[in-house]
């Protein structure tokens, strides 16, 4: 293996950082797909149905990316963890006692793809020069993120219209 390749065995302290950085985005997607789906299913209203089915298109992508960094982090020589290592820390998108409150909802979204947007950008420069097949694929995530933030920011507009 060249000396170059990320996989070779002097690159271990850089595949480490790297594995982290993709464990830490795993969770995060995992996280993401358990708040989406709770999010998705119990709004109230009429007005809440473009949000539902906008999450719930989400979550099947959100799903996908786990399972990208899952991959990759397998592909590193590393471990994709149990269960058990999981913790919670989207304190910001739980379920609120009313269920037409989409803006609370809309909110959470938002702070939850920034969150994925910052990590994934710092995922991205960890990634420089040493190893551009993990960057390419955050950069693919990473677009897929700002997306759905654009699309939220957009429903937040409308939920609370400017005065
Ligand atoms: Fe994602
Ligand atoms: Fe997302």
């Amino acid at each position: 293996m060249s000396d170059r390749s990320i996989l070779s065995d002097d690159k271990k302290s850089e595949r480490d950082q790297i594995i982290e950085g993709l464990t830490r985005a795993y969770w995060m997607e995992i996280e993401t797909v358990m708040s989406y789906i709770a999010a998705s299913t119990n709004p109230d209203g009429v007005r809440a149905q473009e949000v539902i089915e906008s999450l719930k298109q989400d979550i099947t992508e959100e799903l996908g990316h786990a399972q990208q960094f899952a991959e990759r982090i397998k592909e590193l020589y590393g471990q994709v963890p149990g269960s058990l290592a999981f913790k919670a820390e989207q304190d910001y998108l739980q379920p609120g006692p009313d269920a037409t409150d989409l803006t609370g909802v809309i909110q959470g979204v938002i702070q939850a793809e920034q969150g994925a947007i910052d990590h994934y950008n710092r995922l991205i420069e960890v990634c420089d020069g040493v190893d551009y097949v993990t960057q390419d694929m955050v950069i693919g995530i990473l677009k897929d993120e700002e997306g759905h933030l654009r699309l939220f920011e957009g429903f937040l507009k409308e939920f609370q219209p400017r005065t």
